[in-house]
């Protein structure tokens, strides 16, 4: 938590050459890949499961981050972690056993994340904060990349970065991250950044300089 660090999204990257994409991204400047798990139930959308992170596993050197938009997530926690997930990150809403799941996860090897959809209050893990690693805040509603920010949510930032005091939990932010918007949650007390789109665009696999200098410019 003494810096900030860039967690790329593949979500806005070629589905067709993540491996390229993830090691063009680290080459780059990335300091952890993010990696967005939909079940299109839990959210409406639907990407990869285990078989997908246990694929990138090898292309990635660093952290791998992987968001589990799932519910329920506790029957999928094992295969995640023996895929090679580094992070596992569980929804608040995503079941009526957070603190099970939060559990689980660190049983398994891996840090432990607890995300919060716009709607839920930071309120909603005040009895859980000695079983997190991260909180992840969305500040958009789960399901697609290149939404836009929603600004209420900084608020949300500083109320947690409070209610952890002194613990080294990492505050991640999730969704419509720019240039304009990364510096507000930085000053709230983020210190992880996810971003897709704002670290795609422009490149591509064949041409993936831009993605350095956008992951420079926020
Ligand atoms: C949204 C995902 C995000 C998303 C962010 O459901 O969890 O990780 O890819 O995309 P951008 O940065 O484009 O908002
Ligand atoms: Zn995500």
């Amino acid at each position: 938590t003494d810096r900030i660090r860039i967690a790329p999204s593949i979500l806005s990257a070629d589905f067709a050459a993540f491996g390229a994409e993830c090691a063009a991204i680290e080459a780059l400047g990335a300091d952890w890949v993010h990696v967005d798990v939909m079940d299109g139930h839990f959210v409406p959308n639907l990407t990869f499961g285990p078989a997908m992170v246990k694929a990138l596993r090898p292309h990635v050197k660093t952290v791998m981050d992987v968001h589990l938009m799932i519910a329920p997530a506790d029957p999928y926690l094992e295969a995640f972690a023996e895929a090679g997930a580094d992070i596992l990150t569980v929804h608040a809403e995503a079941g009526p056993h957070l603190h099970r799941s939060l559990q689980a996860i660190r049983n398994l090897g891996c840090k432990a994340g607890v995300a919060l959809n716009p709607a839920t209050p930071a309120e909603a893990i005040d009895y859980v904060l000695d079983a997190v690693d991260l909180v992840c805040v969305m500040t958009v509603n789960p399901g697609f990349g290149g939404q836009s920010f929603i600004a209420s949510q900084v608020d949300k930032v500083r109320r947690l970065r409070a209610m952890l005091g002194d613990r080294p939990v990492h505050i991640e932010i999730d969704g419509g991250v720019t240039p304009e918007t990364a510096p507000l949650v930085a000053a709230a007390g983020a210190d992880v950044l996810v971003a897709g789109s704002a670290v795609f665009r422009g490149g591509s696999v064949a041409n993936p300089a831009p993605y350095g200098a956008n992951i420079r410019a926020i």
